[in-house]
C-alpha cells in the first residue's frame, strides 16, 4: 500500500500497549482486555451452543480464534451491549434525537468501481464487492454515528466502508467534495451526507471470511 491508501486507514488502527476502554471498563492493555472477555466467552459458551448452526469445533479453538468483545468465531453476545453504547454515543457526541424521523430517497444512480484499488488486493474473496461502492451507499442512507449491520459481509467491505466515511480522502476520491463543516456535495453540488464515521455490526456464515473481517 501506498501512504495515501495506509493514511485511509490510520483512524482504527489499535493501540496495542496503552490502556483500552471497552463497553465502559478500563484495562491496562489490549491483551489484558482480551484475556477478561475471552474468559467471559468461555462462560457464556453452553448457552451460545444451544443456538441452532453454532460452528463445529472445539471450545478452546473458538475461544483462541476470538478477540473478543470485537469478534467472535461464533454468535457475538455483545452485539446488543455495543448498540446501546453506540446509540448513547449518538445522542451525546452527535446531538441525535433516537425518535428523528427517518426518509430517504431510494439511491437511483449506476455505481461502477474498478477492483484495483490497494485495499481491494489486500486479500482475495470471491464474491469480494469494491469498498468504494458501497461507500456512497452508506453515505446516502446514513448520518455520522449511524449504525450499518451486514449480515452476509464475506470479508467486511461494508466495514471499512463504514469507517472511511470519516475519511475526507476517501469521499473526495469519489469526486464529492467537503465544506468546512464537513458537508458532503456531489458533483452538481447537491447535498447528500456528513463526513463521519458510522458504526458496522459484520456477520457471515464462513469463518474465514469473519476472520479475514475481523
Ligand atoms: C456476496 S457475499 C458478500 C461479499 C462481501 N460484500 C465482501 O465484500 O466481501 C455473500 C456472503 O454471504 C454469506 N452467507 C451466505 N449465506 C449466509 C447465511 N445464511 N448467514 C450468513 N452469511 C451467509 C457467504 O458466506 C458470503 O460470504
Amino acid at each position: 500500500m501506498d501512504e495515501k491508501q495506509l493514511s485511509l486507514l490510520d483512524d482504527h488502527e489499535e493501540a496495542d500497549n496503552g490502556p483500552v476502554v471497552c463497553l465502559g471498563m478500563t484495562f491496562k492493555n489490549d491483551e489484558e482486555r482480551r484475556e477478561y472477555f475471552r474468559n467471559e466467552l468461555r462462560k457464556k459458551l453452553p448457552e451460545l451452543k444451544k443456538i441452532e448452526g453454532f460452528p463445529i469445533g472445539d471450545d478452546e479453538d473458538i475461544i483462541a480464534l476470538s478477540d473478543p468483545p470485537y469478534y467472535t468465531a461464533c454468535p457475538n453476545p455483545w452485539i446488543n451491549d455495543f448498540i446501546e453504547e453506540w446509540e448513547r454515543e449518538k445522542k451525546e457526541k452527535y446531538g441525535r434525537d433516537e425518535n428523528e424521523e427517518y426518509h430517504r430517497e431510494p439511491f437511483a444512480a449506476d455505481v461502477s468501481e474498478g477492483k484495483n484499488d490497494p485495499i481491494y488486493y489486500a486479500h482475495s474473496y470471491h464474491t469480494k464487492v469494491p469498498h468504494k461502492a458501497i461507500l456512497r451507499y452508506i453515505l446516502h442512507y446514513t448520518k455520522p454515528g449511524d449504525i450499518v449491520l451486514d449480515g452476509f459481509a464475506g470479508t467486511g467491505m461494508t466495514g471499512i466502508a463504514s469507517q472511511l466515511c470519516n475519511n475526507p480522502n476517501a469521499v473526495k476520491d469519489l469526486g464529492f467534495h467537503i465544506d468546512n463543516d464537513g458537508i458532503i456535495y456531489d458533483e452538481n453540488n447537491n447535498q447528500i451526507s456528513k463526513l463521519g464515521a458510522r458504526k458496522s455490526i459484520l456477520n457471515d456464515l464462513s469463518p474465514t471470511a469473519s476472520f479475514i473481517s475481523k
